[in-house]
């Protein structure tokens, strides 16, 4: 069988799980695009890639063969390249968040859809060997209806970089939320993606002045650049379903550590999907847990799902589920559709915190409409 020949744009830290994900599903990376012919240089050390160029379209015009493309970069410019990259008949997989707002979200979606290629993001905890557990479950039945469920990403020191494109909303989009939307996307996916109703939701700023909350990634300070995005949004989101969420995302909030984790409660049975960080943020201590809690026989039980460990969090899994539904093999892990969902929750969330009000969620066009 013919291999995909795929091409990346950003040659940042998510590459590397791109590359390796792609090319584990049996494609080939043929192409390479950064900006910064440097970092392009480095990365392709020790893999073999032919072709490197300094944007998509020089790109797209140098390695006609190329199947699909995967955009990597600043929020801000995923929007343009994952457009240029699908007008020209390309599959595409793009990174989290899937665009700055949900206007420009809509736009991908319709690219897509008049292309009729595949769009797909890298919302890589779905592809994490214990959520696939559980969705498992919860699909079967076990779960019972998800009335409510907490979806947490919390850091205690986690800024990445002062001044940098994260904390720069034109650039970002936002900070924290919109940064960290993996939980809520896992928290829609185990609910089975609900229509929303309202939110009523609240944005904080505080530490963003202050070098001790820098987390141990991201990318350099820049003096003179931007910080004008939250460190911690807090949110209720309800459905038309009747079905019910928190929300709670922070680059840096006095928490014990680092925990990022989806619980829910449903009418037969409860369950967690957790990831305890290390102490130091990224270490040996860190722990990944799954459970399902339920009533058997007149006694509550724990159900622990017994998971192999993936320190790359799904990463390399995403990568390559997208390889396999190009070629028919796999159904793709996550959809343009829920994609605009997510970020019409977000734009929503955002727009409840500017105006204290309660959102209701999803009009036509925009993020939400003010009760
Ligand atoms: N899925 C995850 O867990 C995860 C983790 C970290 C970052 N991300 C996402 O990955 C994306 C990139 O983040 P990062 O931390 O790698 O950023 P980064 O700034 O470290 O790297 C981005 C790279 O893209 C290049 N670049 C920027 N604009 C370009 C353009 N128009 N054309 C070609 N090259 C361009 C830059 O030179 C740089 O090498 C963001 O959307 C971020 O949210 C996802």
């Amino acid at each position: 069988m013919k291999k995909i020949k795929t091409g990346i744009v950003g040659a940042g830290g998510m590459a590397s799980y791109h590359y390796d994900g792609f090319t584990r599903a049996g494609a080939e990376v043929i192409a390479l695009a950064d900006m910064d012919p440097n970092r392009a240089r480095a990365f392709g050390e020790g893999r073999d890639i032919r072709a490197f160029y300094q944007n998509l379209t020089e790109m797209l015009a140098g390695s006609p063969e190329l199947d699909a493309v995967s955009v990597i970069t600043p929020n801000k410019f995923h929007k343009p390249l994952v457009i240029e990259a699908l007008e020209k008949g390309k599959h595409v997989y793009c990174e989290k968040p899937p665009a700055l707002n949900a206007l420009e979200m809509e736009e991908m979606l319709k690219a897509s859809k008049k292309a009729g290629k595949r769009l797909m993001f890298d919302f890589n905890n779905r592809a994490r060997p214990e959520s696939q557990a559980m969705i498992r479950y919860i699909r079967e039945g076990r779960a019972g209806k998800i009335n409510s469920a907490q979806a947490s990403w919390i850091r205690r020191a986690g800024i990445p970089g002062f001044g940098g494109w994260f904390t720069t909303k034109a650039l970002s989009g936002g900070g924290a939320m919109i940064d960290l939307p993996h939980m809520l996307d896992l928290a829609l996916y185990f609910m089975g993606y609900p229509e929303p109703d309202y939110i009523l939701g609240t944005a904080y700023y505080d530490f963003m002045d202050n070098k001790a909350f820098k987390g141990p990634w991201g990318i350099p300070d820049s003096a003179k650049g931007i910080t004008d995005v939250e460190s911690a949004c807090h949110a209720f989101v309800t459905f038309k379903t009747g079905q019910c969420l928190m929300i709670r995302s922070s680059w840096a909030e006095l928490n014990e550590r680092e925990l990022v984790s989806v619980t829910f409660q449903g009418a037969k049975a409860g369950g967690k999907v957790e990831r305890l960080f290390g102490i130091d943020g990224i270490d040996a201590t860190g722990t990944d847990r799954c459970f399902l809690f339920i009533e058997e026989y007149g006694n509550q039980a724990n159900l622990e799902i017994k998971i192999e460990k993936d320190e790359s969090m799904g990463r390399i899994g995403n990568a390559s589920n997208f390889i396999y539904s190009i070629g028919g093999t796999a159904r793709a892990l996550n959809t343009p559709e829920e994609a605009l969902a997510l970020m019409r929750i977000i734009d929503a969330l955002y727009e409840s915190a500017s105006t204290k009000k309660p959102v209701k969620i999803g009009r036509e066009g925009g993020a939400g409409t003010l009760m």
